[in-house]
């Protein structure tokens, strides 16, 4: 028996638009519904959720700081939010180190101090197997003040190290298959044995690369019976037999640039697949709101395109400027208006 896996993923043509912003608030805000949520930062080009939030790393009691991680084994515990920084800092010396003594070695790639995302996207051994693969309790961090039954967070690394491991292989198109693979068994282990789980990816700006990975993802997890990534048919059988919901929202301004590029973007989704796609017009300004649609068309003119005529949209609020602040908020119902239905 499988439960149902609902995803909300975070697109932009550009940076800056509210896509991390809007993740944490779906997360949070869910979170503090009674859900249980997992919030992954897909978005390994920028910052790092681990820089913005108060976050505490998964740790093992019986590890030096400076060890290899033992990511095939369930950590025993959580580092403070100030052991937690302490040893990303750490991870980056070590790995700057170990890179600059032979930056083809393998000391160079081997994941120490906290787990990130990136170690269980590059995770390969030689050895691999399914019952070899990463333990997903290593990747799931907890957020001070938050329960982590009901709120847990996979964040991707910004350090200077770990974007030099990182980029060759993401902006490496051959690779892009690898990493959806990736993606999907990290899925499947998310896949709740009963009732409902939410996961929230939060992805780098421009579609190409990791955020078409996360569509594509979303895509053939979108139909039944769901599309596998490879020739051969194969996909992780939990996640086969689990009920996928999923809404890609595409996070776009007023700005007109912004508004041309998302419509463009937005007439290439084909016509089975727009259920599962949204136009989202963030930091809409107070009051713009009940006109938005007529705004959209005095910026496009009149366009067939039904995604950009039914936009869902966040306000400009203060409360939302929610990153670097030492404590989580209260999320209002006002504020996940934009998760119904449009
Ligand atoms: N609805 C909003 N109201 C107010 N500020 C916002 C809103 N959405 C985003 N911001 C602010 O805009 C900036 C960029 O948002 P961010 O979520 O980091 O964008 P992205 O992840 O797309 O690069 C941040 O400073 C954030 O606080
Ligand atoms: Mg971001």
């Amino acid at each position: 028996m499988s439960g149902l896996l609902r995803c909300y993923s975070f697109h932009s043509v550009k940076g800056g638009v509210g896509k991390s912003t809007l993740s944490v608030l779906t997360a949070l805000g869910l979170a503090q519904r009674g859900a249980q949520v997992t919030l992954v930062d897909m978005d390994l080009t920028g910052t790092s959720l681990a820089d913005v939030l108060p976050l505490e790393a998964p740790a093992w009691e019986d590890l030096e700081p400076s060890a290899a991680l033992a990511l095939l084994r369930p950590p025993t515990g959580f580092l403070s939010h100030e052991e937690t920084r302490d040893r990303m800092e750490l991870r980056d010396e070590l790995a700057s180190e170990a890179i600059e003594r032979d930056p083809e070695g393998a000391e160079a790639l081997v994941p120490r101090c906290v787990p990130f995302l990136n170690d269980f996207l590059l995770f390969a051994t030689p050895d691999w197997d399914e019952q070899r693969d990463v333990d997903i309790r290593t990747m799931l961090w907890r957020m001070q003040g938050v329960p982590h039954e009901s709120l847990r967070v996979v964040p991707s690394s910004a350090l200077p190290s770990d974007l030099d491991r990182t980029l060759p292989v993401i902006f490496d198109e051959n690779h892009s298959g690898f990493l959806e693979g990736r993606l999907e068994y990290l899925l499947e282990a998310l896949v709740p044995g009963q009732g409902e789980a939410v996961v929230v990816v939060d992805t780098p700006p421009t579609i190409p690369g990791l955020s078409r990975a996360v569509l594509s993802l979303a895509l053939r997890l979108s139909r039944e019976p769901k599309r596998p990534l490879a020739d051969d048919g194969f996909m992780p059988e939990r996640l086969r037999a689990a009920r996928v919901e999923w809404t890609a929202f595409l996070v776009g301004s007023m700005d007109l640039q912004d508004i041309r590029a998302a419509n463009r973007w937005l007439s290439q989704v084909g016509e089975e697949e727009r259920p599962h796609v949204r136009f989202l017009v963030n930091r809409i300004q107070e009051g713009d709101e009940h006109q938005l649609q007529e705004l959209l068309k005095d910026r496009i003119g009149h366009e067939p395109n039904p995604l950009l005529n039914a936009p869902a949209h966040v306000k400009d609020d203060r409360m939302l400027r929610f990153f670097r602040s030492a404590a989580v908020p209260a999320i209002p119902d006002s504020a996940l208006g934009f998760l119904e239905e449009g």
